[in-house]
């Protein structure tokens, strides 16, 4: 093969972008050695002339003056394309310098400097609203510092904390839109397209899209997705379904693809184990521990940030901090550091009270140059407040207007089919008032499906797509029921403040109510005026909790209620769904939460649904 022609050929075709050899390109390997140093004055030029001048005789190529660090590829147009300087195997770092945020009164950090290397794996850990979502977006470039500077790699991969922004789209197109110039410019060819006419503009506008479309690869993007996906366990049928069609596991593993598609340095992660059964989690901590560049994580799980993480960045005190280790031993040495510093203080504090009761007492005495020297030891003690923690726990409790009947609820013969994919085989049950059932199983076995069912009839609640096949369900007397949906987001209306949000689920309730209920879900004051559009994924949950809260219904209808929730709230959760008088049908895969609050399980296995009377303890010992 004649490796210099072909070579210069491919570099001669306007798609190639990227030259290189120990350089990273997009096509082309070379394997001559580049000894160069990238920063080195001179030396990264000569050293790319004379492998030119071996690899690529009368290629179309050439390196800028010398006194330019920069290299390029001039391409047969005559633009110049500049080269990428970063090496095969060494990896971009992420830092942020001197980074500050704060909305309004809050402070989410201050002057905060990290650096994220590559190879290393981190934890983003934090209470709910402590800004790890907003960190993580400062780190991309969605959102901008108010105060600081971040470098970062060209291309990151992202898998946001919303799993549903993408419902719409399809699933091959999601993936594409992984690589955003390249998403761009085909949505905005196949709008020209659309045009009845197009003007000479709108030709000259094609010719450019196409030339992007090529950079990116776009002629290969469908094809290289389907391989990703592939790779990732999505079977073919599914590449032209849309997003909002598939369950939990499917959509976290294409999202993962679309953070993977491009090739990215670094991957950065918001919450990728919400809506996972365990197995699924288990395959995602073995494909995250085989993934070389940067990671960087948010989790509420402790299990899986310790499997997965080498460090962990903690936001508290209004700083990030870098551990080494997963979420125990940051847990572990950040109490260490804690005690040390509260006991140094209280030590101080001790100090500046001797001295003031000095101070206090000899005033308006003879001894002022003794007083003075005290003041001023005062004054060198006396020690900044120490940051508080933003770790809190909200109070929950779940009351009821009014008890319902003792027949809650009975259904017959639920059948549900999803294309030739029969979910629900005529299920069928009855429940009583204060039983506590959770529905347990695998992603994709029915679980939201039966939730579904049994909504389909039930006023204001029902989902309008929604049709069952056959099956009947009758809610008894006086059933009032409370539901909180997978995408809970969805249901707070943005363009409100939070507690008018909340007021307008029952306007006769004074204001004092309001606010308390607020105050105990931890937004009192100022967070209380926030609007709904700014809030968390765990202050989403808070808020829909307020809600049931506020209108005490007599059954709760709960679906994955602890995804984005932090450990206290998790907690606080699980005390109040115990002490609960009325009836709780709830969907998770919390094992401590089924464990504590189920009465009775319904267990989705592959041969049907188990409908099993009694705890999670009793169902265990009799299938182990
Ligand atoms: N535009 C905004 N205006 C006011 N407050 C905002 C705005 N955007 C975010 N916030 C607040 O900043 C805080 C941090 O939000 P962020 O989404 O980063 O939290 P988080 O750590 O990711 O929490 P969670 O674990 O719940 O996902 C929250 O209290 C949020 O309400
Ligand atoms: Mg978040």
């Amino acid at each position: 093969m004649n490796f210099a022609s072909e070579s210069a050929q491919k570099l001669r075709a306007p798609s190639i972008r990227h030259f290189s050899g120990e350089w990273v390109g997009k096509q082309e390997t070379l394997s001559a050695p580049l000894t160069g140093q990238y920063g080195q004055s001179g030396t990264f030029s000569s050293t790319y002339e004379k492998l030119k001048e071996q690899k690529f005789p009368g290629a179309a190529v050439c390196s800028r003056p010398k006194t330019s660090l920069q290299p390029s590829i001039i391409r047969p147009s005559g633009a110049v394309t500049p080269l990428r300087p970063a090496f095969r195997n060494q990896k971009r770092m992420i830092s942020v310098s001197n980074v500050t945020m704060r909305y309004g009164s809050k402070v989410l950090f201050e002057d905060v400097s990290v650096a994220f290397v590559p190879g290393r794996r981190y934890g983003l850990t934090g209470p709910n609203g402590s800004g790890k979502s907003t960190f993580m977006k400062i780190l991309t470039g969605e959102l901008e510092a108010q105060k600081g500077s971040v470098v970062r790699p060209r291309k990151l991969g992202v898998l946001r904390q919303d799993q549903f922004a993408f419902d719409a789209y399809r699933v091959i197109d999601t993936v594409i839109m992984g690589n955003k110039p390249l998403w761009a410019a085909l949505e905005e060819r196949d709008r020209i397209y659309e045009k009845p006419e197009l003007s000479d503009a709108d030709g000259m506008r094609l010719g450019e899209l196409e030339g992007i479309i090529g950079d990116e690869d776009g002629y290969t993007a469908e094809s290289d997705a389907a391989v990703l996906l592939d790779g990732l366990d999505i079977p073919e049928d599914i590449h032209e379904r849309k997003m909002g069609e598939l369950q939990g596991g499917q959509k976290v593993r294409v999202l993962l693809a679309q953070a993977l598609f491009g090739k990215p340095e670094a991957l950065l992660l918001d919450e990728p184990t919400n809506y996972l059964d365990l197995d699924s989690i288990h395959w995602l901590q073995d494909f995250l521990h085989s993934y070389d560049g940067t990671l960087i994580a948010i989790s509420h799980d402790r299990h899986f940030l310790n499997s997965v993480t080498t460090h962990t960045a903690d936001i508290d005190y209004q700083t990030i901090i870098v551990y080494t280790g997963g979420y125990d031993d940051m847990v572990m040495a950040k109490t260490q550091v804690r005690s040390t510093l509260e006991s140094q203080n209280a030590q101080r504090e001790k100090k500046i009270a001797q001295l003031n009761d000095f101070i206090a007492r000899f005033a308006a005495g003879t001894r002022s140059t003794q007083v003075t020297s005290r003041r001023k030891e005062v004054e060198r003690l006396q020690t900044n407040d120490l940051a508080r923690s933003n770790i809190a726990r909200p109070y929950i409790r779940f009351d009821q207007v009014r008890p319902s009947g003792k027949h809650v609820l009975e259904f017959k013969h639920l059948t549900k089919m999803y294309g030739d994919h029969k979910v629900l085989d005529g299920f069928t049950a009855n429940v009583l008032r204060g039983e506590k059932i959770c529905l347990m199983g695998r992603n994709g076995a029915g679980k939201t499906t039966v939730l579904k069912s049994l909504l389909s009839n039930y006023p204001g609640l029902a989902d309008k797509e929604f049709e069952l096949d056959n099956g009947a369900v009758f809610w008894g007397h006086e059933a009032q029921i409370g539901y909180f949906p997978q995408d809970v987001g969805a249901t707070i209306e943005h363009g409100l403040t939070v507690a008018e949000w909340l007021h307008r689920w029952n306007p006769q309730s004074h204001v004092e109510e309001i606010r308390g209920i607020l105050g105990q879900m931890l937004f009192s004051g100022e967070e209380g005026d926030k609007q709904t559009k700014a809030l968390s994924g765990g202050e989403q949950a808070r808020l829909a909790f307020c809600k049931l809260i506020l209108t005490k219904p007599n059954i709760l209808i709960f679906d994955e209620p602890t995804n984005h929730l932090d450990l206290e709230a998790i907690n606080a959760l699980n005390i109040a769904l115990q002490r609960y008088e009325g009836t709780v049908l709830l969907v998770t895969h919390d094992h401590d939460l089924i464990d504590e609050v189920a009465t009775r399980l319904w267990v989705f296995k592959e041969d049907g649904i188990e409908d099993f009377q009694g705890p999670y303890e009793e169902w265990k010992g009799k299938h182990n």
